[in-house]
């Protein structure tokens, strides 16, 4: 049986991946970002996962608005990036997996969630930026990666609630697998944000600190809320905190979680930028 050591939120912005690039991690803007991050990299280290899978969302650099999965999943031997205009620097390509990928596709279909299967897609700032703050350097190429992208970007959207039960059943996959490898779970974006239109700059602080108390033990105060209501409340990019609650559905039936760390920044770029690290009993 595969082993779920526990899940990791956080912030996806590209301008992230650029500050990286260009060295200004200790710059007075960053460093109370960037300081936050050691903790949970160490706990990496010393977990030693085998596969991350990562509940992103692909901003249209392989899913634009004319042909956009609801849940889509790859099970390829690598994944590349490509420049989608954000500046962000050339990096190396993503380390893929497929055995555990085509046994979550089987376990999903088999429970009712008829996802994309993608035996090539390339990845977005939503994958690489979290990689790449797990493991500065871009030295992720030893953890095999299952991309799990999910629409958060055209309307209609899967349900919060949907998203939730959605990472339930790969939490349900993973542990049905006849294997040994440790695997992490991460879900990226949010927290709070609106990048365009009226409210463009919109964050909401006090929602977003409910958010990240509530998902540690009470998610369903979470997934009751609709889309729309998240718009409201979290801005029309806030919606990416279904991305969190998959993550946090895929530990549902782990028992109680201990969090290890949590952060929150305000603003980064246009987001309030949070990062959360919940273990299992397996990985205190
Ligand atoms: C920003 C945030 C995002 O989630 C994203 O996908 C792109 C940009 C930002 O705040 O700049
Ligand atoms: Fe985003």
């Amino acid at each position: 049986m595969a082993n779920l050591l526990g899940g990791i939120a956080t912030s996806h912005i590209p301008a992230i991946g650029v500050a990286m690039d260009k060295g200004l991690e200790e710059t007075p803007y960053w460093k109370d970002f960037f300081d936050a991050y050691p903790p949970v990299r160490d706990w990496l280290y010393t977990q030693e996962p085998d596969i991350a899978i990562i509940f992103y969302n692909d901003h249209g650099l392989e899913f634009f608005h004319d042909r956009k999965p609801t849940f889509a999943i790859g099970a390829s031997e690598l994944y590349e990036n490509a420049d989608e205009g954000w500046g962000i620097a050339e990096i190396p390509p993503v380390t893929g997996e497929t055995e555990l990928s085509w046994h979550i596709v089987n376990h999903l279909i088999e429970h009712d969630f008829d996802i994309t299967v993608c035996q090539e897609m390339k990845v977005d700032h939503g994958l690489t930026v979290p990689l790449t703050l797990m493991w500065p350097g871009h030295k992720y190429g030893h953890i095999k990666v299952i991309p799990v992208a999910i629409n958060c970007e055209r309307h209609p959207m899967p349900k919060p609630s949907r998203c939730y039960a959605f990472g339930q059943a790969i939490g349900d996959a993973v542990r049905s697998f006849a294997g040994d490898q440790k695997v992490v779970v991460m879900g990226t974006g949010g927290l709070s944000h609106q990048l365009d239109g009226q409210r463009a700059g919109y964050i909401n602080k006090p929602f977003d600190l409910y958010c990240m108390d509530k998902i540690v033990n009470e998610p369903e105060l979470l997934t009751q809320f609709s889309n729309y209501e998240l718009v409201e409340k979290a801005g029309a990019q806030g919606v990416e905190l279904n991305m969190w609650l998959a993550m946090r559905g895929a530990l549902e039936n782990e028992g109680a979680l201990k969090e290890l760390h949590r952060s929150y920044h305000l603003p980064i770029s246009n987001t309030g930028a949070g990062l959360q690290l919940l273990a299992t009993d397996s990985a205190r």
